[in-house]
């Protein structure tokens, strides 16, 4: 077996292999904390999302923890992972939400209505009802990406008579390197101002009625793991922050977005705190003197290691001396590999640690599309028909982006916590998918 494909100590530690007891043949079995995977799949069925509640814990609070030297308030970016219970134990936890939809919003209030006073506002395209539902809400921070919308949320801030606290988004032009779909900070991309516009805008926006500009906001793009992009667009911001200030303006918050990444093709060692440590490091260098309350939108970095998906082995099969294994998940339940090229690591539920039988392979769900793949040429533990896989890394970007293509119900979630396991979203059913069809 290769190092990559039996890499049960260096997982996140929600995600073990444990040996099973009283087998001859030095059998291990993944569990997800105290559970064993296989027993969810022959309970709730596959494909299934698990997710580890002691993980998604111990990582808010190393996040927490790295920006213990500033006045700082961590805003989860719902779009990552947005089960309700989820965002629940976040918020039990103290953390705000960042959210970019009114259907957002509503899952962070039904979730916990006082909430809404952690929550920021982002996303180029928010529309008349969705701004008036987060006024009437009272969330902390809209960030405004253009001129037109801080018109369109003056007037309904004027028609509610109320106040709206306003960052602007502006674009630093900072080039990360991720993939150019996830990408948001450079000229070229359509999100926020452009920072030398900036100060014209700040000074327009203060004369708007209805309207309080209280602080600055950026967010430069995801899956970014080198942590100098992050601070070059702090430096930026930090100068905008001095000279909208001798513009006259108070401003008492930066938001620096998310988008500090995983790492997704290879084992991710315990690494987290240092990582983040290096990050907050990064963040805040810029801003010391500046006396503002950090803002952070971090989504993939807490949930995404917490996650799991699993799916069985329909078929084995080979054309030409190719190999697939051809599993009951596709890429309408995880799109990352077909939409980014994504390289998530994939390992067998049980694994003999006898046997060193590898093999190279290709993992494609049943979709009518080439595209529908996860792994390519991947070397893997040879893998029965009816065998268990466990697609890593997939709490952010998972579920949330599911969808019913080939008219497949949706997967079930499933959150651990030590021995126990709750059903937190069950699977769709083809009655759910047709019931808005007439
Ligand atoms: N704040 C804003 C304004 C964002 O646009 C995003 C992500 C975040 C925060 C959270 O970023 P994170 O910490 O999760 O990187 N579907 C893609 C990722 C799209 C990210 C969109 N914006 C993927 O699966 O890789």
């Amino acid at each position: 077996m290769t190092s990559r494909s039996q890499s049960p100590s260096a997982r996140p530690p929600g995600f073990t292999f444990r040996e099973v007891k009283g087998s001859h043949t030095g059998q291990s079995a993944l569990h997800c904390e105290s559970v064993a995977l296989a027993k969810l799949s022959a309970r709730y069925g596959t494909p299934l999302y698990v997710y580890s509640t002691t993980t998604i814990r111990e990582r808010y609070a190393a996040f927490d923890a790295a920006f213990r030297g500033i006045p700082h308030t961590i805003c989860y970016s719902v779009k990552a992972n947005s089960n309700l219970s989820i965002l629940r134990l976040l918020a039990k936890k103290g953390c705000g939400f960042d959210v970019v939809s009114g259907g957002e919003l509503e899952r962070v209030l039904i979730g916990d209505r006082k909430a809404a006073k952690k929550v920021v506002f982002s996303g180029v395209g928010k529309t008349r009802e969705e701004l008036v539902a987060a006024l009437k809400a009272g969330i902390f921070l809209f960030n405004v990406e253009s001129e037109s919308e801080l018109e369109a949320l003056a007037e309904s801030a004027g028609r509610l008579r109320k106040t709206a606290p306003v960052a602007l988004r502006v674009n630093p032009d900072v080039a990360a390197e991720t993939h150019p779909y996830i990408s948001t900070g450079l000229r070229k991309h359509k999100f926020g101002v452009p920072i030398r516009e900036a100060r014209v805008l700040y000074a327009n926006a203060a004369d708007i009625p209805y309207l309080k500009v209280r602080g600055v906001s950026v967010h430069i793009g995801s899956q970014i793991t080198d942590v100098a992009p992050f601070g070059e667009s702090m430096a930026r911001v930090a100068d905008l922050v001095r000279e909208l200030r001798s513009d006259g303006h108070t401003i008492d918050s930066i938001d620096a977005g998310g988008g500090l990444g995983i790492t997704y093709d290879k084992p991710s060692p315990n690494e987290f705190s240092a990582q983040v440590k290096a990050y907050a490091r990064a963040l805040s260098t810029p801003l010391a003197g500046l006396g503002v309350r950090l803002l952070l939108e971090p989504g993939r970095s807490i949930v995404g290691p917490a996650g799991v998906l699993l799916t069985s082995v329909v078929y084995r099969k080979q054309n030409d001396g190719k190999r697939f294994l051809i599993v009951d998940a596709a890429m309408n339940d995880l799109i990352r590999p077909a939409l980014y090229g994504a390289q998530h690591e994939i390992v067998p539920v049980m694994q003999s640690t006898a046997s060193s039988n590898t093999e190279i392979t290709d993992i494609v769900g049943p979709v009518c599309e080439t595209g529908d793949f996860f792994a390519r040429d991947r070397e893997l533990p040879q893998v029965n028909e009816g065998g268990l896989l466990a697609i890593l890394d997939a709490g952010a970007y998972g579920m949330v982006l599911a969808s019913n293509y080939n008219t497949r119900p949706r997967p079930a979630e499933i959150l651990v916590a030590g021995k126990s396991a709750k059903i937190i979203r069950r699977r769709e059913t083809l009655a759910d998918l047709l019931r808005a069809e007439r």
